[in-house]
């Protein structure tokens, strides 16, 4: 039978089903697409696709149009396992369209002239406000972004699954160390520069990334931080600082960031000031007097030891916490 004497027959078998089918439900979307041509007997004829249908064939129907480089890479991503059933692309699932949604209309052959149906898009050109786009993947992922999501600041502004993660990449590059960053940077301009300062994190040498202290699918804590608090985050790599002390600094026991930036800085060891004004900002000059002696004290014009190099670091080298029976002013 040719195509268009199959076809002829076929709409007779519709009119016969017509009522039939129309009495029933909108049709159900396959529950496992062929990836081998389905069984063309006449009975199961669908009636004409609707924007509401599947496509009969899955990612076959899609891939004869769509077979470029970058469609093509999606099948060496993990969503194309097919071998495992809660993939796009495992038994009973939707494919192409478990995210794309039913493109049957779309796929289906178009009268010249006419405008091919469209299908659901991503990004920033689609129609679908950004919480619909993110309930296609949140339907696969709830468990994966956890209970920080609802709520958390990317959620709020309406930032995308997708304005993150590529999903027609054979390596998203977000989930790489090496490549996270520059999408972040993208939106986030301000850690952009200061990772340029002269102190910063490995950021830029690819040895660490921006998720190593913030989870971007939000947590429970201030700035979407890893770790409970600011400082417990600092301490999963600088444990070092944790203590116990015998004496403690205040403000290092209360916020790291109290003294350092952690996205960068221009003064050495990322603090957020030069000293000795970082510690100027709490401590009095009175004790002992950090600004250059009158010349006449000091011929030569240098200025006081409190100020020189390591400033007050000098004296006061175990600045975040000592162990010393003696080392209440932290000097050993
Ligand atoms: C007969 C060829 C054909 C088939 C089959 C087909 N498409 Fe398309 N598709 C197109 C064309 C042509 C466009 C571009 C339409 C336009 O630009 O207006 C397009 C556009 C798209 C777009 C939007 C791209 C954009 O940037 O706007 C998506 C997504 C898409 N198709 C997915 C699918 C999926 C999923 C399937 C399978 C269910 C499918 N297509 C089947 C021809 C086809
Ligand atoms: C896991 C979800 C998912 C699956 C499965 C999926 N896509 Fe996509 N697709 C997306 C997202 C998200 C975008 C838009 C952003 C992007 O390019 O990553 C997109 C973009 C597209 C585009 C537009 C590309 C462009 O250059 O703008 C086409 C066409 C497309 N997909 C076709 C397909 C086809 C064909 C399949 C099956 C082989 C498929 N998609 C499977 C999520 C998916
Ligand atoms: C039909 C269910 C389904 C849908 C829809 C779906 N995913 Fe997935 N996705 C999965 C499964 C299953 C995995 C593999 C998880 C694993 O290995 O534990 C996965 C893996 C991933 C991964 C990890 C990839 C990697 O390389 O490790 C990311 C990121 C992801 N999905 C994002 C998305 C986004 C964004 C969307 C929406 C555009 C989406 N997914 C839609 C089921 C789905
Ligand atoms: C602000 C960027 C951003 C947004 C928005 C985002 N993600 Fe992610 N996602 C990431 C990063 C970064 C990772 C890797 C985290 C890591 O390595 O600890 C990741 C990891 C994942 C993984 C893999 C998890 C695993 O344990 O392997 C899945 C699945 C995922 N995201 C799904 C989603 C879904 C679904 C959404 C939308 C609700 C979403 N993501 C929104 C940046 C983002
Ligand atoms: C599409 C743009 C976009 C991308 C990409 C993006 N963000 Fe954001 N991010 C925002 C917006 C918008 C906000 C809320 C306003 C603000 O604080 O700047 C935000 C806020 C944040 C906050 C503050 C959270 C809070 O609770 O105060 C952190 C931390 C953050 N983003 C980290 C990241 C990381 C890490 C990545 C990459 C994995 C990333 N962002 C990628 C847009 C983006
Ligand atoms: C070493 C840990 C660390 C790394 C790495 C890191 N951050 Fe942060 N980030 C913090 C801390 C701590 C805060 C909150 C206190 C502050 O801003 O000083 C913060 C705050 C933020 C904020 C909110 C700032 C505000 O003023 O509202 C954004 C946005 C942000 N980070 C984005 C990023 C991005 C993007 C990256 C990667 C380029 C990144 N961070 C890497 C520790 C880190
Ligand atoms: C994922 C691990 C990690 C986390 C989390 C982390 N750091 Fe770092 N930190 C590093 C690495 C790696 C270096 C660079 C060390 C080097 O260059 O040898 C560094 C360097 C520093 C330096 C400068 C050291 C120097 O010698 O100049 C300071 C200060 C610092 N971190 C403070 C913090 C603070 C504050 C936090 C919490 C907001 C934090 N770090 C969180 C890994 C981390
Ligand atoms: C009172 C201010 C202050 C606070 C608060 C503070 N630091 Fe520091 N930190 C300093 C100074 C000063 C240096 C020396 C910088 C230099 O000259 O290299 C330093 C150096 C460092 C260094 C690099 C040298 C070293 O000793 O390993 C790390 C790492 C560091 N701090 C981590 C932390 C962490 C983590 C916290 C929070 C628990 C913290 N700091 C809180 C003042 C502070
Ligand atoms: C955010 C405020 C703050 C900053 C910045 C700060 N400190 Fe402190 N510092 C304190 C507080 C609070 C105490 C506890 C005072 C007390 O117990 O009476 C303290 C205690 C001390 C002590 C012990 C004094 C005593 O009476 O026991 C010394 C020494 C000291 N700081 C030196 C420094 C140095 C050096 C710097 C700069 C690297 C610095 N501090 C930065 C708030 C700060
Ligand atoms: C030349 C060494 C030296 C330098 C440099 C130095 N200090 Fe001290 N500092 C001391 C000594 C010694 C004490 C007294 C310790 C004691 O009583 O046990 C002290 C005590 C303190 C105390 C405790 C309060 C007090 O007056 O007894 C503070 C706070 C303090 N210094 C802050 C600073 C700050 C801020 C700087 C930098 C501007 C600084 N120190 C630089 C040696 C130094």
């Amino acid at each position: 039978m040719t195509s268009r004497a199959r076809r002829v027959a076929l709409v007779g078998v519709y009119i016969a089903l017509a009522a039939v089918v129309l009495a029933a439900q909108e049709t159900p979307p396959p529950t496992e697409p062929q990836t081998t041509a389905p069984p063309a007997a006449p009975d199961a004829a669908p009636p004409a696709p609707t924007a509401e249908q599947y496509s009969r064939k899955g990612a076959d129907t899609c891939l004869v149009c769509h077979d470029d480089a970058k469609m093509l890479a999606i099948f060496k991503t993990p969503h194309a396992r097919h071998t495992d059933a809660r993939t796009p692309f495992g038994a009973g699932q939707l494919q192409c369209e478990a995210c794309h949604g039913a493109g049957g209309a779309h796929a289906a052959r178009v009268r010249s002239g006419q405008p091919r149906p469209p299908i659901p898009i991503f990004g920033g050109a689609s129609s679908a406000p950004v919480d619909q786009q993110n309930s296609t993947c949140l339907g696969c992922h709830d468990a994966d972004v956890h209970e920080g999501w609802p709520g958390s600041a990317h959620e709020r502004e309406g930032v995308a699954c997708v304005s993150c993660h590529e999903i027609h990449a054979t390596h998203d590059p977000v989930l790489a160390k090496a490549t996270q960053s520059e999408t972040c940077m993208g939106c986030h301009p301000r850690q952009r520069a200061q990772s340029f300062l002269p102190f910063a994190h490995p950021l830029r040498q690819d040895r660490m990334a921006c998720s190593d202290c913030h989870n971007p699918h939000g947590t429970m804590a201030d700035y979407a931080l890893v770790g409970r608090t600011l400082n417990d985050t600092c301490f999963t790599c600088h444990a070092e600082k944790r203590g116990p002390h015998l004496w403690e600094h205040a403000p290092v026991t209360e916020d790291c960031s109290i003294c350092h930036e952690p996205h960068g800085s221009s003064h050495p060891g990322l603090l957020a000031q030069r000293q000795p004004l970082l510690c100027q900002q709490c401590h009095s000059e009175a004790g002992h007097p950090s600004v250059p002696l009158s010349p006449g004290q000091l011929p030569t014009g240098m200025p006081s030891a409190q100020a020189l190099g390591r400033s007050c670091m000098n004296c006061h080298s175990q600045i975040h916490g000592s162990n010393h029976p003696s080392g209440a002013a932290f000097e050993r």
